[in-house]
């Protein structure tokens, strides 16, 4: 999704600045980039398709005057193809204010008719465009905020944009209705950005915009307006997030450096929650004691991709741990299918940015239906943490890798937490269970440290190096390890761009079964117990047919049977999905790595999908 950044300073120039913010904000995925700064005699523009490398190459190239005032866009194309004249920001009749924008307006077509029969000649293919030329009409009568707000008015569908003004007193107005943005107050002057990531190298006192705000920004406040114009206060938060978060280090890319960073993520999540005596959980956000989940019947999950498979786990466990019904749906589906709330729903969210358009369309749906609403998350002050009745946080840190890695095992993590905590409040795990459950998850870290030795990546490279030109890969698993036969083929589809997919195991024989031959990899996800025996039939069933195995788990049997074998430290079958994912994360990177793909930034692809 689009990147926006701006700002308008006492003192410094803004242009590094906005530079540094777009290049943290590639991680979101974008196909042009383009900033503008504020002069006395106007706006000065440099926009171009293509990466920000290119974009720097042209400010050298021209006089780029250093300035004050200015604001800056990643694009990922919604209305028009990716090129210079369609790049943000784009720029009104008069010239005097320009325009980044993440969203999409609706109703774009009508209001270019009117502004054509104005004889305003529009010169790009964008939405945006239309926006800003309104913007450039209703300044003609009124100030900034006021005709950003007037024009925004005309406007169905939703944004997030930055609006900038030259002159001798540059001004700069941002507003929100959808994606997020968020405004952050540091000491050299004001800053805005779509992503907290954006402004923390300034600041980490962040102000979180909401639905219908329009704020005014000078170099040493903000005020916040509703769409009447009337003022509204807006707190403004501690994000806990360090700007060094947001660097490789000596990683070649951020997500082999997030897949390691996994440990960590373990502990943080987990550790300080543990109530070893009780044999229970504590979590410090409200909305999950005892009394807060007596009334929980069922819960209904919602979540896209990733995030999905992580509710499918989740379901394995609620269900398994703590006897409570859980159904699941795609969030995009879910929002449309005129779904059944029962009385005693929870609906629970799971997202790693708590900005999915999809997601949080249907966790409003779920809450209009009468459900209470929570969310497991990544992203502090998110759209979805701010807007549940209650949450739960993964502490990943920020993850930029578009593949999502330590994110998926936090939401793991938080979920077998919530299991446990689920249970112990019904009264269906005693303590000495809950201390068991516990125990075990202590014990994880260093069965997850083998996964991420260098001798163990080495096996995994040897197994990519001898698939790589396959056809395509059947990835299969059973029970709670069927969401990590799906996670395993979304991480190599959308690194690698080979094609995989992900099935259940005991689906073989109603269909893919004749999918099968040498050139066509089946990964199958080993089991516990009844589940291994099933998975073992499963492989023999493959390999009389010549169709190459890879088995990854804790089953010695299965992996014997395999062609090929990831082996996984046992830690019983409610964990086992957390340790499973590692080497598949794995041998997707390494695929990805020698197919010579943008790992970090997979074509098509966008970290936070916050548009339909
Ligand atoms: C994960 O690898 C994908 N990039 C994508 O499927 C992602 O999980 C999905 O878009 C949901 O994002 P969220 O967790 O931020 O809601």
């Amino acid at each position: 999704m689009c990147g926006i950044v701006g700002a308008i300073l006492k003192r410094g120039q803004v242009l590094q600045g906005m530079i540094e913010g777009l290049r943290v904000l590639e991680y979101r995925g974008y196909d042009s980039a383009g900033v503008a700064v504020a002069t006395a005699d106007g706006i000065r523009v440099a926009k171009k398709a293509g990466r920000l490398e290119g974009l720097e190459g042209v400010l050298v190239e021209r006089d780029f005057p250093d300035a004050q005032a200015g604001i800056g866009h990643t694009r990922w194309a919604t209305h028009g193809p990716p090129t210079d004249l369609n790049a943000h920001p784009h720029v009104d009749d008069s010239g005097q204010v320009a325009v980044v924008h993440n969203g999409i307006i609706e109703n774009y077509l009508e209001l270019r008719d009117e502004l054509q029969a104005k004889g305003i000649e529009l010169k790009s293919d964008t939405d945006t465009e239309v926006l800003t030329q309104l913007i450039g009409e209703e300044l003609k009568d009124s100030g900034l905020a006021v005709a950003v707000g007037r024009a925004l008015a005309r406007v169905r569908g939703y944004y997030a944009i930055a609006v900038l003004r030259g002159g001798s007193s540059p001004e700069v107005v941002c507003a929100r209705q959808g994606p997020p943005l968020l405004v952050g107050l540091a000491r050299e002057g004001t800053w805005l950005g779509s992503d907290v990531l954006a402004v923390i190298p300034h600041t980490r006192d962040v102000i979180f915009l909401e639905d219908g705000d329009i704020a005014e920004l000078t170099a040493s406040e903000v005020t916040v307006r509703d769409m009447e114009g009337k003022v509204v206060k807006r707190e403004s938060q501690r994000v806990d997030w360090e700007a060094s978060h947001t660097g490789k280090g000596q990683w070649p890319h951020f997500m082999l450096k997030e897949i390691h960073e996994q440990p960590d993520v373990l502990a943080h999540t987990s550790f300080h929650r543990i109530d070893e005596e009780q044999g229970d959980v504590r979590f410090d956000e409200g909305g999950w004691t005892d009394a807060d989940l007596a009334g929980i019947d069922c819960i209904q999950g919602i979540a896209c991709g990733t995030a999905l498979h992580a509710a499918h786990v989740t379901r394995s466990l609620i269900e398994g741990l703590a006897r409570v019904p859980v159904d699941l749906d795609f969030a995009s589906e879910f929002r449309y299918r005129d779904p059944i709330v029962r009385p005693g729903t929870l609906a629970l969210a799971i997202s790693q940015s708590g900005e999915t358009a999809d997601t949080l369309a249907a966790l409003r749906k779920a809450r209009e239906l009468g459900a209470r609403t929570a969310c497991i998350c990544n992203v502090a002050g998110s759209t979805m943490v701010r807007e549940s009745d209650s949450a739960l946080m993964t502490q990943a840190g920020p993850e930029i890798g578009v593949a999502s890695t330590k994110a998926f095992v936090a939401q793991l993590v938080a979920a077998y937490l919530l299991a446990i905590r689920l249970g112990r409040a019904r009264g269906v795990l005693s303590r000495d269970r809950g201390r068991e459950l516990l125990n075990d998850l202590r014990t994880l870290r260093p069965k997850m440290e083998q996964l991420l030795s260098d001798d163990f990546r080495e096996h995994v490279l040897g197994i990519a190096q001898r698939h790589q030109g396959v056809k395509g890969f059947l990835f299969l698993g059973r029970g709670i390890n069927y969401p990590i036969a799906l996670e395993g083929a979304l991480k190599l589809k959308e690194i690698s761009y080979m094609h995989a997919e992900g099935y259940a195991a005991g689906e073989m024989k109603h269909g893919p079964i004749a999918m099968i031959e040498a050139w066509m990899s089946s990964v199958v996800v080993t089991g516990h117990g009844l589940m291994a025996q099933k998975v073992r039939s499963n492989i023999e069933q493959i390999r009389a047919r010549g169709g190459p195995v890879i088995a990854v788990g804790a089953d010695r049997e299965s992996l014997d049977l395999a062609d090929e074998a990831m082996e996984v430290p046992d830690c019983g079958e409610w964990l086992s999905p957390i340790l499973n994912v590692i080497p598949l994360q794995l041998l997707s990177y390494e695929i990805a790595r020698l197919r010579g793909c943008d790992i970090d930034k997979p074509r098509n692809l966008a970290k936070s999908v916050t548009v339909e």
